[in-house]
């Protein structure tokens, strides 16, 4: 069984809809540690030795997020830029987190087709997700495909909320149950792509 640590950053969870629901879905699960980065360091204050020992301890780092400026909340890379050290998480000697996987799960206000060459957004969800591709590929990680959600500002119920959370703790289910296709995952555009298409009409198109 995978160790997994998903490393949450919503700046206003009291306005989340789509993240919160997929909390209360993975907050808990055997194996999984939730990690809520802006209630742990509401002034960003990292304590970096923390940070590196919960990495160490697991076996997968989920960054968890919404998509913001076609990145993540700023927390995120404040940890990346204290916590992944030289001589520690890459460089002469920084092999502290090689052979563990690492991969985001994001939910966009924008839809599929707008993350696409021709589309509003003119890249894909992966292109706008390489500084976390090559951040982990320096640190000897394995990068995973995105689980992404889309239109999640559409998704205004927690009856409509209910797919999309249980899709997510399928996939961690997965990973840490070490059931996910590795290769596949990592060329996939989503993570969410391997698992079957859930049911509920018109939404597999997201
Ligand atoms: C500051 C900010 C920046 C955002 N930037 C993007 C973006 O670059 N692309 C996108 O598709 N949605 C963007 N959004 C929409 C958010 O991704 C969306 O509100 C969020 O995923 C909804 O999740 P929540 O219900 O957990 O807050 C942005 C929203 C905010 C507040």
């Amino acid at each position: 069984m995978n160790k997994i640590l998903i490393l949450f950053a919503h700046p206003a969870l009291e306005k989340s809809r789509v993240n919160l629901q997929l909390l209360r879905e993975v907050r808990g699960l055997p194996g999984v540690t939730f990690h809520d980065l802006y209630e742990a360091y509401p002034d960003l204050y990292i304590d970096v030795k923390r940070e590196q020992k919960l990495v160490e301890e697991h076996d997968i780092v989920i960054f968890q997020h919404p998509f913001y400026w076609y990145s993540s909340p700023a927390i995120l890379k404040e940890w990346q830029d204290l916590v992944l050290e030289y001589g520690y998480a890459y460089g002469k000697g920084g092999t502290a987190f090689a052979g563990k996987l690492m991969l985001n799960a994001i939910t966009t206000g924008g839809a599929q087709e707008a993350y696409r060459a021709e589309g509003l957004n003119r890249h894909t969800i992966r292109q706008f997700l390489a500084p976390f591709d090559q951040t982990a590929e320096l640190c000897n990680m394995t990068y995973l495909a995105p689980f992404v959600i889309h239109r999640s500002l559409f998704i205004t119920t927690e009856e409509a909320c209910k797919p999309f959370a249980s899709e997510y703790r399928k996939v961690v289910e997965a990973l840490r149950d070490g059931t996910v296709d590795i290769e596949a995952a990592r060329k996939a555009e989503r993570i969410n792509d391997l698992f079957p298409k859930f049911t509920v009409s018109g939404l597999a198109q997201r």
